[in-house]
């Protein structure tokens, strides 16, 4: 009978392979990827081919507020019997920074936003949607155990601190260095994990949920935001380790976690599938109280409502702002400016945000934001003294430090 799988991270790298497995595989299954806007549709077009069944639904998994709206079309489309029942979730995107300071637009850091709270916003909106028997799978990391075995020191391991902080920029020493960035993403890995562990829990019988560990795959997107080497060494170089045991190719992932999703996998709920069969997950892993409250904060966090933007945080006064730092600096700026991403109140700073990068082949990059307080416009570009920069593609965010959450 046809049925429904809802996924993210279906675009590119392991998750467009386990796609195709899936499709391929079942002739039951109506897949609807979650897909950001610019991509989603076309997206659907090349996976719908040989009458398969696929629909799109855009969401930017950074963002709660379009990953509430998306859940919510989900919800709709199964009540209005535009989709068949819902009989699986798979959470795989994912994303790793070189710094631990990107910001979303509900001022909560992107990484723990795309790994934990986007797929936490998924499971609570869809939970009383989905048909028994149903699986929710969650795809994690073997960054999460830390140690040298799993990943060659190549991340550094998971940080022990509670959720709020871990849901907030800056949560890690030196938090504009790539090390920060990695132990945003292992340490995220680490939180999806124990959210497994809550959500088997808690979810209703019927409805199974598994971490899958797809291993170290090089040759995937997930380096996109590293320095111009690192990209190299993983487009080019890396891939040749997945002829060894150390790594898995993305083919291999892919395969690998359509099975889980298609059940060929068999893996009880609440387990961690480490590539092809059930294993276990770090010791650390394995803790009932930090489990309890990440699921807690999990909650408090993405039930707050993302604040309306503010009607007088203009683009223009934005715009206004960003051009007096600009005389400052000297650089001929290509401003982007979103406007009311959080909005502030009246007593809080307005910052702008301005991640600096040598526009001629952006090997320069400048990951930590400058933060202008209103009262405190610069009078000296911090890099001005030794980089001169004579062509500097800027992008500017108007931020707030809205405390919307109390
Ligand atoms: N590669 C590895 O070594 C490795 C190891 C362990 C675990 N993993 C995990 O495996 C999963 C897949 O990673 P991958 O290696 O295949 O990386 P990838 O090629 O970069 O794929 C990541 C996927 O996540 C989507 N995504 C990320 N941020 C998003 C956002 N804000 N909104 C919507 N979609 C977003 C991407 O969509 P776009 O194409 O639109 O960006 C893409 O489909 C991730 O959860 C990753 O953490 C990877």
């Amino acid at each position: 009978m046809k049925h429904t799988t809802v996924m993210t991270g279906a675009s590119r790298g392991i998750g467009r392979v386990a796609a195709e497995q899936i499709l391929c595989r079942s002739s039951d299954v109506h897949l609807l990827v979650v897909a950001r806007a610019s991509r989603g549709a076309q997206l659907a077009a090349e996976l719908a081919t040989g009458g398969r069944t696929v629909s799109h639904i855009p969401a930017d998994l950074g963002s709660l507020n379009s990953v509430r709206q998306a859940a919510t079309e989900i919800r709709d489309r199964l009540d209005r019997g535009a989709l068949p029942p819902l009989r699986g979730f798979v959470g795989n995107a994912g994303i790793q920074y070189t710094n631990a300071l990107t910001e979303g637009p509900d001022g909560l850091e992107a990484t723990f936003t795309v790994n934990v709270l986007a797929n936490h916003v998924f499971v609570r909106l869809l939970q009383d949607r989905f048909a028994a028997p149903a699986r929710i799978i969650i795809t994690v990391s073997d960054t999460h155990f830390g140690d040298f075995k799993h990943n060659m020191g190549m991340v550094p391991g998971p940080a022990s601190k509670s959720p709020d902080v871990l849901a907030r920029t800056g949560a890690f020493p030196k938090p504009g260095t790539t090390a920060a960035g990695r132990t945003a993403y292992s340490t995220s890995k680490l939180a999806a994990i124990y959210l497994v562990h809550e959500y088997a829990r808690r979810l209703p019988t019927g409805i199974g949920v598994v971490a899958y560990n797809p291993g170290f795959v090089p040759g995937s997107g997930l380096a996109r935001n590293a320095d111009p080497v690192s990209r190299f060494a993983m487009r080019r170089i890396m891939p040749m380790t997945a002829l060894t045991p150390f790594a898995t190719s993305r083919n291999a992932a892919g395969r690998h976690l359509a099975d889980v999703a298609l059940g060929t996998t068999q893996a009880p709920t609440g387990s961690y599938v480490d590539r092809s069969r059930v294993a276990r997950s770090s010791d650390e892993s394995y803790d009932p109280q930090r489990e309890n409250e990440l699921w807690e904060a999990a909650e408090r966090i993405t039930t707050r409502p993302t604040p309306a933007p503010r009607a007088d945080l203009s683009v223009a006064a934005a715009a206004d702002h960003l051009s007096a730092y600009e005389s400052t600096c000297r650089c001929a700026p290509t401003p982007r400016i979103e406007e009311g991403a959080a909005a502030p109140e009246a007593s809080d700073e307005m910052d702008l945000r301005m991640p600096v990068m040598d526009g001629t082949e952006a090997t320069r990059q400048y990951p930590t934001p400058l933060t202008i307080p209103r009262q405190h416009r610069p009078t000296t570009h911090p890099h001005q003294a030794t980089t001169p920069h004579p062509r500097v593609a800027t992008t500017a965010r108007v931020v707030s430090r809205a405390r919307a959450d109390g």
